[in-house]
């Protein structure tokens, strides 16, 4: 992959890269179908990411589907899939991770040790192998998006990072790989995420400017639906993730809930009353 690289960018051409960890849906379609517009090549990679998974998560049974994956990504205009393997991105006595202080210590990073550092990580080794000018991620992942421009940037990755938006089902859904392991029953639950954040979206847009009161909001309409468990509902500045008690600038709200055991992850931005871009 690192000759193939080299040999597209040697004459001037460029390279977008959409690193994925498979079990394509539309989300990473949109991401690839942007790559192609924005580079004269368009990589993608599948790696399931064992440095990323804590010891009780779900690498084991992370949904995987190579052969649809193919299909979809030649359809999407990829025009190289680079799949390595555990083996070869880990080989026997590697040793060498990445860390970064404070963006990781709020949302996900709490309940989840180590997966930035496993995301990172991974994500700088890519780099180094897919050589790419540009860089695509979804929104979706609101933190792991921020870990990664200031992981570009604090490195010195000659690489410029693109963040698309959530592509969501026609219900309003955040598309995701892990919505393959919900019931009938936890899909009809996990409705609630986007219903709050749009909810609290508007509220923002009308002038309520207290996250303490919005987040109570959310947590007794999330705790009426079957099988919901949240683990975290945050309010917070979408550069330093710091949490915010007053929304009186542009806020992110985020938050994972576990349903039907299931962990899903969404986020919103909110615009204060004469904030809103454009
Ligand atoms: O967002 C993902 O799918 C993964 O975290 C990534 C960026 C491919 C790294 O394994």
């Amino acid at each position: 992959m690192q000759q193939r690289a080299e040999q597209i960018r040697r004459p001037g051409k460029t390279i977008a890269f959409v690193p994925t960890m498979g079990y394509l849906h539309e989300g990473h379609l949109s991401l690839m179908k942007h790559g192609r517009k924005v580079a004269d090549c368009l990589v993608a990679s599948i790696f399931v990411n064992p440095a990323q998974f804590g010891p009780n998560e779900d690498l084991s049974v992370y949904p995987r589907n190579p052969e649809r994956d193919m299909s979809l990504a030649e359809n999407a205009g990829v025009d190289i899939l680079f799949l390595p393997t555990a083996q070869d991105l880990y080989p026997e006595g590697f040793e060498t991770y990445i860390i970064q202080e404070n963006l990781p210590d709020h949302l996900c990073g709490l309940s989840r040790p180590g997966h930035f550092r496993g995301v990172m990580t991974i994500v700088a080794k890519l780099f180094n192998i897919v050589k790419p000018q540009v860089a695509i991620f979804g929104e979706k992942d609101f933190q792991q998006l921020a870990v990664i421009r200031k992981m570009t940037k604090d490195l010195n990755f000659d690489i410029r990072i693109t963040g698309l938006p959530t592509v969501r089902e026609s219900d309003g859904l955040a598309m995701s790989s892990r919505n393959k392991f919900l019931s009938q029953n936890d899909r009809k639950s996990a409705l609630v995420l986007y219903e709050c954040l749009t909810k609290a979206r508007a509220r923002v847009s009308r002038g309520e400017t207290d996250a303490g009161e919005i987040i109570k909001t959310c947590e007794t309409a999330i705790n009426s639906k079957n099988d919901t468990d949240v683990d975290y509902i945050r309010i917070c500045d979408p550069e330093t993730l710091n949490d915010l008690q007053t929304i009186d600038k542009p806020a992110v709200m985020a938050m994972a809930v576990k349903v039907g055991g299931t962990r899903l992850i969404d986020n919103i931005l909110l615009f204060p009353p004469g904030t809103e871009p454009g």
